[in-house]
């Protein structure tokens, strides 16, 4: 449930998406705004009456550390798990989405290039290709009844989707295994009718059904009780582009030469030993990863099946690179980047926006500066128009003095049924989800 699609243009730009016209410079503007929001939701009775009835955190315990920092609610015995799926209104029905059937990703594909994540002013929508949802949905252990859709039984067209795939996810020094939930959409003719509720309880039923009891997930509104809100960074690739596509604006004493130029990359990497991850890379990449992801508040704990799964290279999906000692041959730094591009809506010239996001990123050697760099001229040399990289882990470490832009809004992270007491800043945060 990444919602990226708000762009705003980097500091040397006017921002497009934001109508003060004011950059947010400081990830602590977003907080102030989120805490300003929270307040303003904690006047207003009910104003969250479905997520008030889960076991989440709650606004209202904001701040109370008496708490401990643990699954709200204790696991009940699968037996006591509803065994038939939730009501639905007599025109719709249950599906599980074979995802491996071309027809039905297909249907998949089609619901959510029409129906998902649009930015606010609704210039661009994310189109989520079908290697990458085969990718998304298909990780070791994953369960095709999570794969859940709903249909008009008369006609059988898909109208509602959402998904949960099984994630071994560290919180402090508890590894819990989580459903990671994503990919909720409702068709746009079906909104503000209280289903996506119903599509959150069934998708946590069939995951209790499992015998897991916490989930991890992302979105672009606050809803009780983010663990975190990171920001969005840009960094223009193609910058001609993103300006007449209105992703970004020139800015005030710019011209698009000296915009062009600025954005300019060398058109080679410069790190020595560069080259693209390959199986054999597997081992070593596992090892650095879990030692940096170990360095943070909530991350994933990843296994060689899982590194496997997640981050070796799979065209148009998921690039990642190594660097290797060329005296040891030792695996020193790794980083990757995932491709999701956006469909532009309505404009004569261009119809995709081709968007790399920053994924994993581990340096033991270079700088990280220095390799994001070089992912940077990877991805321009593979002809993306802009590279996304969240505030989180270490990437505040390199956007600003690699031109990355901050976007216009924020997306929150949430875990369910696990309580953590201090909401935590982005660095804090070792967790992509896509
Ligand atoms: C997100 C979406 C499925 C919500 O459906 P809807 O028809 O707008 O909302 P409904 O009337 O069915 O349900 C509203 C409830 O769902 C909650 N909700 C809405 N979006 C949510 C989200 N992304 N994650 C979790 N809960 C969400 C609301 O907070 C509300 O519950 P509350 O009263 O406790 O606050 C729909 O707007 C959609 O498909 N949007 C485009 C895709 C998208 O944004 N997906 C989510 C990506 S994070």
């Amino acid at each position: 449930m990444v919602d990226s699609n708000k762009s705003s243009g980097p500091p040397e730009e006017t921002p497009s998406h934001n109508p003060n016209g004011n950059v947010p410079s400081e990830s602590d503007l977003a907080l102030d705004e989120i805490t300003e929001k929270v307040q303003e939701s904690l006047g207003l009775e009910k104003r969250h009456k479905f997520w008030e009835s889960q076991p989440v955190g709650q606004f209202k315990d904001l701040g109370d550390t008496s708490l401990p920092e643990d699954p709200i609610e204790a696991p009940t015995p699968l037996s006591e798990v509803k065994q038939e799926p939730y009501n639905l209104p007599t025109m719709y029905e249950w599906i599980t989405c074979d995802i491996d059937s071309d027809e039905m990703c297909t249907k998949v594909y089609n619901l959510l290039a029409n129906n998902y994540v649009e930015d606010d002013e609704n210039m661009f929508r994310f189109n989520y290709s079908k290697e990458f949802l085969r990718w998304a949905l298909r990780p070791p252990g994953y369960f095709k009844s999570w794969h859940i859709g709903v249909r008009v039984k008369s006609s059988k067209k898909l109208v509602a989707f959402i998904t949960g795939v099984p994630a071994r996810i560290r919180v402090r020094d508890e590894i819990v295994t989580m459903a990671e939930v994503n990919f909720l959409c409702v068709h746009k003719k079906l909104r503000s009718k209280r289903l996506a509720p119903v599509m959150i309880k069934e998708v946590t039923r069939r995951v209790h059904l499992e015998n897991i009891w916490q989930a991890a997930y992302t979105a672009g509104i606050i809803i009780p009780t983010p663990i975190t809100s990171c920001q969005y960074w840009h960094r223009s690739l193609n910058p001609k582009k993103l300006i007449e596509v209105g992703f970004s604006r020139l800015g005030p004493r710019m011209t698009m030469s000296r915009t062009i130029k600025l954005y300019k990359l060398p058109e080679s990497t410069v790190t020595p030993g560069f080259r693209k991850m390959g199986l054999h890379d597997v081992p070593a990449v596992t090892h650095i990863l879990r030692n940096y992801l170990s360095r943070f508040v909530v991350a994933p704990d990843f296994s060689e099946h899982d590194v496997e799964h997640w981050l070796l290279p799979t065209e148009g999906v998921i690039d990642s690179y190594v660097a290797e000692s060329s005296k040891t041959h030792e695996i020193t730094d790794f980083c990757s980047f995932y491709t999701l591009p956006s469909s532009i809506l309505g404009n004569k010239n261009h119809s995709t926006l081709k968007a790399a996001y920053s994924y994993y990123n581990v340096c033991t050697k270079t700088p990280l500066l220095q390799l994001m760099n070089d992912a940077l001229i990877v991805a321009k040399q593979k002809e993306f128009d802009v590279f996304n990289a969240l505030d989180v882990m270490n990437n505040d470490t390199f956007l600003k003095e690699l031109k990355f832009g901050p976007g216009d809004g924020s997306l929150h992270y949430y875990l369910y049924n696990y309580r953590i007491r201090h909401t935590l800043k982005p660095s804090e945060l070792g967790l992509v989800l896509l």
